[in-house]
């Protein structure tokens, strides 16, 4: 079925959101990111979401590409203007990640849960990605476009993901419409963005503990191994290696061993 753009504006408006009340939604497109980039630069404002059916080129973190299989999962990307320190800006992935995992536990019994940096992990395999794109001055961020994968109906996934990847209908949610999805993911980033404007990014950081699925699990980023012990103040991984120290790692991927 494809996405009833009317009943998805009703539940914005319903609900009161500002994030997706003005919405450009495609058949298709190359990347939503892409449209949103674009439209930034056009001036676009604070809270404009672009979502297509399809995506002929999505990309994912690390020169990956999305998979977008068509009206199979929710691919979007929304446009920020936030008002926000350059130094927070990696905290709204995790913000992203949140609300994401919110919307998503709602809707499956499996645990959900956040991979630093922004990945969504249900049941151990991943139902979503996010991936952040930003442009800021030394002063302030002006715009960050926030994409998000969110595989929804899939029955099987292509190899080399076949075995890493999930969607909500495999995970046996009831509720698999997704204009309600979008708008429940769109309200809880609203949330977020509100805690990390008021609070923080530590604030952020103390919310995901309960759902990080790499806390006290053994893993490797780059050429540090050792135990993830959470995320600090700054957005960074915190990772406790055998001999008891613990690093901050801000990039890269991490693999669980
Ligand atoms: C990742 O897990 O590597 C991030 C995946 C992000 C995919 C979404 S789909 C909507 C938006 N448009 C893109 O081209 N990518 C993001």
């Amino acid at each position: 079925m494809s996405f009833d753009l009317a009943l998805f504006e009703a539940e914005v408006a319903t609900r009161g959101l500002a994030l997706g009340s003005r919405v450009s939604w495609s058949d298709e497109t190359t990347s939503t990111n892409d449209d949103a980039l674009a439209a930034a630069k056009a001036g676009a404002l604070h809270g404009t979401l672009f979502g297509a059916e399809t995506q002929s080129r999505g990309r994912g973190r690390r020169g990956n590409e999305w998979v977008s299989t068509p009206g199979a999962g929710l691919w979007f990307s929304l446009l920020l203007r936030p008002e926000l320190r350059p130094e927070l800006a990696p905290g709204l992935a995790l913000c992203a990640g949140l609300a994401v995992r919110h919307a998503l536990a709602a809707r499956v019994a499996a645990k959900v849960l956040v991979k630093w940096p922004n990945d969504v992990l249900a049941g151990g395999k991943k139902v979503a990605g996010i991936l952040v794109e930003s442009q800021f001055t030394s002063a302030q961020v002006t715009c960050v476009v926030v994409g998000v994968g969110i595989n929804v109906t899939q029955a099987a996934f292509p190899e080399p993901i076949a075995e890493l990847a999930t969607s909500l209908s495999l995970l046996g949610a009831a509720e698999l419409g997704r204009e309600r999805l979008l708008s429940d993911v769109l309200e809880a980033l609203e949330g977020e963005l509100s805690r990390i404007g008021t609070y923080g990014l530590s604030a952020v950081a103390e919310a995901l503990r309960p759902h990080d699925a790499l806390f006290e699990r053994r893993l490797r980023v780059g050429d540090v191994e050792g135990e993830g012990a959470g995320i600090d103040a700054s957005g960074a991984l915190l990772v406790r290696r055998q001999a008891g120290d613990v690093t901050a790692v801000v990039s890269g991927h991490v693999e669980l061993l």
